[in-house]
């Protein structure tokens, strides 16, 4: 089967091309921002009318929250447009598409984890874009699978919350970390799996929440790097998130729920935490 991935060169796209690459099934059609830029639309036919993939996985994205804050037109340049252009051709082409969507598509007012069948609502532009993608998809794609997820860490080119922090760590600066988020910390090889676990076993199109199993605050999630890389005389201050002034607005619970999964007794993945120690264990030499 012919797979082509955008943002290959991402950090879930690392993951997802270590991990394609060893099933045999697969010719691979990996695209870095160089190699592909989503936000041409000649480039995007030609690469998809001359490949002619079985299915795409489309990650490229914007995912820097707080610069698509900054930079809204640029934010919706990539994340809606790109994807736009993405299922355009899919559509033309008969191609299938997965789309990688975000906890940040709901609003946060909920008590517990989110649900596939929640409805969404963005609070930043990050996650409106996000949103439109899906929405393009949905309208465009008749076999398509639109999977969220959240919170990710992986890979030697992690630049998400575990790296940041870790980079403090380092540098002995104060460890802060908020109180009041919520989340479902993910591993890129866990997600990456699973994504292909999907496509291969030819699971039902639509949208799936993949994270791992639990959920913690930024405060929870920063003690456990430091219990896992038995560093836990270093203390974290425990803080409101408004203490942070960021530009992008965040939702205080945006937990994910495998629901889907679970109804269809899928949902194995491991929980959060025993995926992070596995992950640092395996990349201590870069912490
Ligand atoms: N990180 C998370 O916590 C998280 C959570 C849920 C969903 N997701 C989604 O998962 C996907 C992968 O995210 P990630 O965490 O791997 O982020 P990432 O490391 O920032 O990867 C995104 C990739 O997209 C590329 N890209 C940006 N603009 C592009 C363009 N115009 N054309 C082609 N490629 C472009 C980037 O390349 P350059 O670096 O060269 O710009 C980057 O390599 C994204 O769709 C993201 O929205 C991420």
């Amino acid at each position: 089967m012919k797979v082509a991935v955008t943002g290959a060169g991402g950090m879930l796209g690392k993951s997802l091309v270590d991990h394609i690459s060893k099933k045999k099934w697969v010719n691979l059609f990996a695209f870095d921002s160089t190699q592909l830029d989503v936000t041409d639309i000649l480039q995007v036919q030609s690469m998809l009318s001359s490949i002619k993939p079985e299915i795409v996985i489309h990650l490229a994205a914007k995912t820097d929250v707080d610069e698509c804050e900054l930079h809204p037109e640029e934010a919706y340049r990539v994340n809606y447009l790109g994807t736009r252009y993405i299922c355009y051709s899919c559509s033309a082409e008969d191609i299938a598409l997965v789309y990688l969507s975000s906890d940040m598509i709901f609003d946060g007012s909920k008590n517990s984890p989110y649900i596939e069948t929640d409805s969404p609502s963005p609070q930043n532009i990050y996650g409106k874009t996000k949103y439109a993608g899906e929405k393009v998809v949905e309208l465009f794609v008749k076999r398509h699978y639109i999977i969220r997820s959240a919170w990710l860490f992986g890979g030697q080119h992690d630049h998400k919350f575990v790296r940041k922090f870790l980079n403090r760590v380092k540098d002995r600066q104060p460890l802060k970390a908020a109180v009041d988020l919520i989340g479902s910390p993910t591993y890129t090889e866990d997600l990456a799996a699973k994504i292909v676990e999907i496509i291969e076993e030819g699971y039902p199109w639509g949208t799936y929440h993949v994270v791992n199993q639990g959920l913690c605050s930024r405060y929870e999630f920063a003690q456990h790097i430091l219990t896992c890389i038995k560093y836990e005389s270093a203390q974290v201050e425990p803080v409101p998130s408004s203490f942070f002034k960021l530009p992008a607005p965040r939702a205080g619970m945006s937990a994910l729920q495998n629901y889907t999964l679970t109804l269809m007794n899928k949902n194995d993945l491991r929980p959060w935490q025993d995926a992070l120690e596995q992950y640092l264990k395996r990349f201590k030499k870069n912490i």
